[in-house]
């Protein structure tokens, strides 16, 4: 592990900040023992997004037996756990106290260290993750990350796997990648999440039949902005009507999918030069897509820096990545305890402020 800890622990981490109720096992080397993710998709589908009341219920509902379920599938007993990590912050808030209250109790009854830890550390971690049957070589410190998730979308410059290690040096000004996935899916009609179906359509498409603009195209800049494209999009449609042949909307997910893409990548290659980095690693549930992991390794090529990628599983909402960023501030000898509490902001500070671009 990149940190250079010398004794190895292991860690439960729980996840429950928006619409998985996660947990799973993992060791502080990156180790994943198991690694159980119970996704809403489902109840929120209907919705065309999620619907926060329904989260925290379902959670409330699913936290025990996905708790236990990754104890039994690592062959891991509570006595044998070295401490509990828990997703404090960002996140809906009352889908973040049923994990915090669950990791709370648990602590409490076992006498054990627990840390609430930022989701967005989570997903940075995700790229040292171990699964057995997928072993990576890590990203060498410092790296760049680029996060594309579904609530955040951001560049980070990362000399430590820690807070007070990662630097934004820029991020969206409205929507998040993920969310422009999304809601251009429910303005085609193709439902929720958008991710995965744009996809999927953008291969049979052909983007150079569907104009859109190339939003936050000036170079120095660092940040980005996607809810132009939605807007494009949703003219298009006004204009248009919704695609009604199955094959129709691939041209407009193929223009989507390019653009929502060539910008944070081209971004991307900016900040290894400006950083004089040579390691880039990706994450967030956008980089689980088979068009980002395409664009980004090839610019990795042309650049000559090495790129890591996490499998899917660790790009999307996961406990794996939860257990090993608190295993890090565990070893640390961090330990909230009672002070653990809940946030729906990220503790990483912010250059980018939403709607109005970067602080002077
Ligand atoms: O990182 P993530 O799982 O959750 C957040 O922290 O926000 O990202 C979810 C976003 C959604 O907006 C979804 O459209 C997109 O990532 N996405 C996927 C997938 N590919 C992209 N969501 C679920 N499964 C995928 N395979
Ligand atoms: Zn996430």
């Amino acid at each position: 592990m990149a940190s250079g800890a010398e004794r190895v622990i292991t860690v439960l981490g729980i996840e429950t900040s928006c619409d998985e109720t996660a947990a799973a096992v993992v060791r502080s080397s990156g180790e994943v023992l198991s690694d159980v993710i119970e996704s809403q998709v489902e109840a929120h589908a209907p919705y065309g997004g999620i619907v926060p009341e329904l989260a925290s219920r379902d959670h409330l509902q699913n936290v025990r037996p996905v708790i236990e379920a990754a104890l039994a599938r690592a062959g891991v007993s509570l006595a044998e756990l070295d401490g509990i990590s828990v997703t404090a912050r960002p996140g809906l808030a009352g889908a973040l106290h049923v994990g915090a209250q669950t990791a709370l109790g648990l602590a409490f009854a076992r006498d054990l260290p627990v840390v609430g830890v930022d989701h967005l550390v989570g997903h940075l971690c995700a790229a040292y993750l171990q699964y057995p049957e997928h072993p990576i070589e890590p990203p060498s410190l410092p790296f760049l990350a680029l996060l594309v998730s579904g609530g955040h979308t951001a560049l980070y410059r990362v000399d430590e796997l820690a807070v007070q290690g990662i630097r934004e040096l820029g991020a969206t000004r409205d929507d998040a990648a993920g969310e422009a996935y999304d809601k251009v899916a429910k303005l085609l009609g193709l439902g929720y999440p958008g991710g995965p179906v744009i996809d999927r359509l953008a291969h049979e498409g052909d983007a150079s039949r569907f104009e859109l603009p190339r939003p936050m195209s000036r170079r120095d800049s660092l940040e980005f902005s996607f809810s132009g494209l939605k807007t494009n999009v949703a003219r298009y449609v006004e204009q248009h009507g919704r695609p009604q042949d199955r094959s129709l909307p691939c041209d407009p997910c193929a223009a989507f999918q390019s653009r929502a893409v060539e910008t944070p990548v081209r971004k991307s290659v900016t900040a290894l030069e400006r950083e004089r980095l040579r390691t880039w690693a990706t994450g967030g549930g956008v980089a689980a897509n088979k068009g980002p992991r395409a664009a980004a390794q090839k610019a990795a090529d042309a650049q000559g820096v090495r790129l890591v990628v996490p499998i899917v599983r660790a790009c999307t909402d996961n406990a794996a990545m939860i257990a090993l960023s608190g295993a890090l501030r565990l070893l640390r000898g961090e330990n909230h305890g009672l002070t653990l509490d809940v946030s729906p902001h990220t503790e990483l500070p912010q250059t980018t402020r939403k709607g109005r671009g970067a602080r002077s």
